[in-house]
C-alpha cells in the first residue's frame, strides 16, 4: 500500500513501540511461569500434611488403599487444584471429601497437588 510519507512514518513509529514491548511481555510471561512452578519446599509441605490429612485413603504414594477412592499420584498440579476448590466451594460434592476440604487453606491445596504430582508413575499398556 502507498502512505504519504507522514503517515508511514506513523505506522512505522507504532510498529516499533509494539516491538519494543514485545521482550518485557515475555520476561514478564516467563517469570510469572517461574512463579506458578512448585518449589521443593511446597512439595515437601504437602507431603507432611499428605500424611496426617490424607494417606488414609488415598495413600502417601498417592496410591489409594480403600475401594472407591482415586489414585492421585502423578495427576496434573492445575486439575487437583481444582477438584480441592470444587470441593470445598462446594461446587462438587462428596460425602467424605466436602468435609475434608474445607479444612484445607490455599496453601494447602497447592501443596498437596504439588506433592501429589511429583510422584513419578509408569504406564504400561497392555498387549492386546
Ligand atoms: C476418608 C477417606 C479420604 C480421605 C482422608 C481423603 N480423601 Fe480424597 N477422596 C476420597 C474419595 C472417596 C474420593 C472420591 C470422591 C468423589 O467421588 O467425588 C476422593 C476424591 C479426591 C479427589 C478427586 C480426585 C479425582 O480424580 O477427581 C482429590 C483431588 C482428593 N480426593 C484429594 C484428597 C486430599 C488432598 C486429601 C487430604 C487432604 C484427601 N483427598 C483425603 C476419600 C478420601
Amino acid at each position: 500500500m502507498i502512505f504519504p510519507v507522514g503517515m508511514r512514518n506513523l505506522r512505522l513509529r507504532r510498529i516499533r513501540s509494539v516491538l519494543a514491548v514485545l521482550p518485557c511481555l515475555s520476561v514478564a510471561l516467563f517469570c510469572i511461569g517461574l512463579a506458578q512452578m512448585s518449589s521443593a519446599d511446597d512439595i515437601q509441605a504437602g507431603r507432611l500434611k499428605a500424611e496426617v490429612a490424607c494417606q488414609t485413603c488415598h495413600g502417601i504414594d498417592g496410591l489409594a488403599t480403600i475401594a472407591m477412592v482415586p489414585n492421585l499420584s502423578g495427576q496434573r498440579e492445575d486439575y487437583t487444584i481444582i477438584q480441592l476448590e470444587a470441593y470445598r466451594s462446594g461446587k462438587r460434592q462428596h460425602s467424605q471429601m466436602s468435609i475434608i476440604a474445607q479444612s484445607l487453606s490455599d496453601e494447602d491445596i497447592r501443596n498437596l497437588a504439588a506433592w501429589y504430582a511429583a510422584i513419578e508413575i509408569a504406564v504400561t499398556v497392555p498387549d492386546e
